[in-house]
């Protein structure tokens, strides 16, 4: 019986062999010459890299083509389709098809980090320990002094750092008010926080932190500071705000989520006191969407604090009632680790070092240069921050109308015309108010601060892909987008007009 069954199952394989030898029967033969209209197809650079063994050098005039999702055509509010116009770049960054396909690769060698017998895991515990050292060669940090520890956010990152090295709610933090909301907020909810002020343009005052730091001599703990601001672009010198921390007994911690995809960043100083001493920044805001990010810190500092956040991988034995745990940076790393994250970050670091970032800054002064240039002759126009001196922004322009509402043009811009803005306060909500004029005692009716009826700016956001074309067009389209937005104001009956 059994032989008979093989014997048909024989005779059927020869008869599917010899079918598919005829056209017209069967798919067509991985090797037979592909039709004309394939043959002729425009080679996008997908196929080049897929076709050829040269591996591709990614520069700042070619990156473009290796950023996924840039051409995908979007739905407008009249029924055309056009691929958008991405100036919202400070928010989040699209994937970088490298990034991707190092993911991809990744996942068919991916296995349990830490704690799993096999080939597979033995190659990922390596990837993710040996991608510590790229993270710390990105940012300057000698090994011998710094670990890195990784996270899924800057706001995870800093809220890590900060239930760590907070001991008490008598601690002392000075922080500026430039400050996003995640390097503000997780050190106000556990203790005393001071705040250096900002200028009439909107840089933060460095005799101010000088100041504070004097006149509560020895006090302050820790002074978290932006790299870049999300707001203005302003970059500030962290380098010198080390030396004062350092010169009053404190500590300083940059929050890095603006400046890893803008500028070079060394946690170097010209001398030891100019040494940054924490740094955080997300991986999702420099071209790889999986979380991902990473917190660099002293050994000798992160191995005498924990997080509260406890769970497996960071434990050396429990007991029934006693548990002692690892060292940094395993200790700052409960849970199962975010592998396509940590791959992801190393690729983005790696391809962001290949462009380079003299090339990256050089680009982004041509873009927000034509941008500002091109508002400044807008009539009504507010344009936030220094506009006459630029070179201390990376590629942030805020503005508003004085007599638009700038819910309604952000949203006119995206639906209408396919230009991706921000609109609102951008989570700097004392910063905004201070460049908006509005004072404390006003914002507090502003609950909301994302709607039509609250205050808020547009800002433009400039990732390494977008063109001198882009702002041009975005620049000739503006005016009848203002015009549409004033049409359309009669349909929101709350919008305040004048922001
Ligand atoms: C300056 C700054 N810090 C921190 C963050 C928070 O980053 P994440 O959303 O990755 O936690 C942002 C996000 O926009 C930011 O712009």
């Amino acid at each position: 019986m059994a032989k008979t069954v093989r014997k048909l199952l024989c005779l059927l394989l020869i008869m599917l062999m010899i079918c598919g030898t005829f056209s017209g029967c069967g798919q067509k033969p991985a090797d037979e010459p592909a039709v004309e209209a394939e043959q002729t197809a425009e080679v996008t650079p997908e196929d080049k890299e897929e076709s050829s063994d040269e591996p591709v050098t990614y520069t700042i005039d070619n990156i473009r083509d290796y950023v996924v999702g840039v051409e995908e055509p979007m739905e407008l509010s009249d029924g055309t389709m056009r691929p958008l116009i991405n100036f919202d770049n400070a928010a989040t960054t699209p994937p970088l098809k490298p990034v991707m396909d190092a993911v991809d690769r990744e996942m068919n060698m991916y296995g349990s980090i830490g704690r799993g017998f096999s080939q597979k895991s033995n190659h990922s515990t390596d990837l993710y320990n040996d991608t510590r050292e790229v993270v710390l060669d990105f940012v300057g940090a000698d090994p011998n002094i710094y670990t890195c520890f990784y996270v899924n956010t800057t706001t995870d990152g800093l809220n890590k750092l900060a239930s760590a090295l907070v001991e008490s709610e008598d601690d002392l933090v000075l922080a500026t008010r430039i400050e996003h909301h995640a390097n503000d907020l997780p050190w106000r909810e556990r203790c005393n926080v001071i705040y250096a002020e900002v200028d009439e343009q909107g840089r933060i005052i460095y005799e101010d932190i000088e100041r504070l730091l004097t006149q509560n001599e020895g006090k302050v703990k820790y002074v978290c500071v932006t790299a870049a601001s999300n707001v203005t672009g302003y970059v500030t010198d962290v380098h010198r705000v080390a030396k004062m921390a350092h010169e009053h007994g404190a500590k300083i911690i940059v929050d890095g989520a603006q400046i890893v995809a803008h500028r070079q960043f060394s946690m170097k100083g010209e001398t030891p006191e100019e040494d940054i001493d924490f740094f955080v920044f997300s991986a999702h805001k420099m071209y790889s969407p999986y979380g991902g990010g990473a917190v660099i810190g002293p050994w000798e500092i992160l191995n005498e604090h924990m997080p509260e956040f406890y769970g497996g991988g960071i434990v050396n034995i429990v007991r029934d009632y006693k548990q002692s745990y690892k060292y940094a940076p395993d200790s700052y790393e409960a849970g199962s680790p975010n592998y396509a994250g940590v791959v992801g970050l190393g690729e983005a670091i790696r391809v962001l070092q290949e462009i380079g970032f003299d090339d990256i800054e050089a680009h982004e002064k041509v873009l927000i240069h034509k941008l500002v240039d091109g508002l400044k002759d807008m009539p009504n126009i507010i344009l936030y921050g220094d506009t006459d001196n630029l070179e201390d922004r990376v590629g942030v322009v805020t503005f508003n109308f004085t007599d638009l509402n700038s819910f309604v043009l952000a949203r006119t811009l995206a639906e209408n015309f396919g230009v991706a803005t921000r609109r609102g306060a951008f989570c700097a909500h004392p910063y905004v108010w201070r460049l908006m004029g509005i004072s404390d005692d006003e914002a507090e009716g502003f609950e909301n601060c994302v709607d039509v009826n609250t205050p808020g700016m547009i800002r433009i956001s400039f990732g390494i892909y977008n063109t001198e074309e882009e702002v041009d067009e975005f620049l000739a389209m503006l005016s009848d987008a203002i015009d549409a937005a004033n049409y359309s104001l009669q349909f929101y009956s709350q919008a305040v007009p004048e922001y």
